[in-house]
């Protein structure tokens, strides 16, 4: 199978990962923090290394300004209902996932007020319009994604950060798509909140993922209840990373998100980057060579990341996706890709595209063959 879906999850994952996981429940898996016998210091361990091994990843300088989550979209509802309050106002962008659209949708029908900012049809944020939404009135955050989960246009989060703190707003990052694939340094950015998901650029298992939340920022807990320290209180905590992990975390993700991330920084976040980049500008080049093909985004791999968006004349998505899978072993996402917004942006809804995602994982030869079948379906039509 050639695997082009990691912009949903990312696939396979090291080896490690599952040798982490299989070790860690024979050997290790008890409660964290909750008791002092060997089996619950093991897994305490396991999650403090984990965390460690985040905060190292994101340039956060302590570890426990992270909080786990069971994927990007828990950790940004936890930013967005934790920190937003009737009355407050967000900027965010016209690119969004639901992950950030949804959540903001909900809170604008509680009287927080949301300005959209709209991206081009490439699904590129201009500075200037970001500048002009947050004149118009103060704003409390600045909410967006760092790259589109359909086009892969990447934004520009640290010149966006710096306008929400020059205009008195925090700055939140979705970076469901970018973490583990691009640098990210919380400090050098200018970051107040980054949501990520551990089962995608991480390498890791599926249900883990975390928030970072700045030391100047007070978030709301989503959830209330044990969190194995300080149990004669009434109230939850509010020191991180306990006040936003209620409740047993996923031990077992978080092993194996480890053993990802020790796999990730032997490798190097930048010879990821490279990787998938070059990979990126061989799928490009191929796909401007096929007939009746369209690329919906920047065609430019310099300014996205490895998700490329397609349409090709006379197939719906939805069909070319299972051809690609049932005649060629092409694992591909078509339709909306759960970003209704962005599709709009790109003038692709609501039919949707093919997503192709390339990994750390995939070769030249697989993005070769994947134009082969495409260049066949090209001259096939429906
Ligand atoms: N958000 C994931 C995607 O884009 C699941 O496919």
């Amino acid at each position: 199978m050639i695997y082009l879906d990691n912009a949903a999850t990312s696939f396979p994952k090291p080896p490690a990962v599952a040798e982490a996981i299989s070790t860690f429940l024979a050997t290790g898996a008890g409660n964290p923090g909750r008791s002092g016998h060997r089996l619950a210091l093991a897994a305490q361990r396991a999650v403090s290394e984990t965390r460690r091994l985040l905060a190292s990843c994101f340039g956060v300088a302590d570890p426990a300004r992270v909080a786990f989550a069971l994927n990007a979209t828990e950790a940004l509802n936890q930013a967005l209902w934790g920190l937003l309050r009737p009355g407050d106002r967000v900027v965010t962008t016209s690119i969004e996932h639901n992950a950030v659209a949804r959540p903001l949708n909900a809170l604008a029908d509680r009287g927080v007020a949301v300005a959209r900012v709209p991206c081009g049809p490439d699904g590129a944020l201009d500075l200037d319009d970001l500048a002009r939404a947050l004149e118009a009135g103060p704003t409390r955050l600045v909410a967006m994604t760092h790259a589109s989960n359909v086009s892969g246009t990447v934004l520009p989060a640290r010149d966006a950060a710096r306008l929400a703190h020059d205009h008195g707003a925090l700055f939140l990052l979705d970076a469901a798509q970018t973490a583990g694939v691009l640098p990210i340094d919380v400090r050098e950015m200018g970051l107040d909140l980054l949501a990520f998901p551990g089962h995608k650029g991480l390498l890791g298992p599926t249900g883990t993922g975390g928030l970072y939340v700045a030391p100047h920022v007070r978030l709301a807990p989503m959830r209330q209840g044990g969190t194995g320290t300080r149990s004669e209180e009434e109230r939850q905590p509010e020191h991180m990373p306990e006040a936003l992990e209620s409740g047993t975390v996923n031990t077992v993700g978080i092993a194996g998100l480890g053993a990802a991330l020790r796999y990730l920084m032997e490798r190097g976040v930048v010879n990821v980057a490279a990787h998938e980049a070059a990979l990126t500008a061989r799928l490009l080049a191929g796909l401007k060579e096929i007939p009746g093909l369209r690329i919906h985004g920047t065609a430019d791999h310099r300014r996205q990341v490895a998700s490329v968006s397609i349409t090709l004349e006379g197939w719906e998505p939805v069909d070319m996706g299972a051809v690609l899978d049932s005649s060629f072993g092409i694992a591909v996402r078509p339709g909306l890709h759960c970003a209704p917004a962005a599709h709009r942006t790109l003038g692709t809804y609501p039919q949707g595209t093919v997503r192709l995602s390339p990994g750390c994982f995939t070769s030249d030869e697989d993005v070769d063959r994947t134009l082969a079948a495409l260049r066949g379906l090209a001259g096939a039509g429906n």
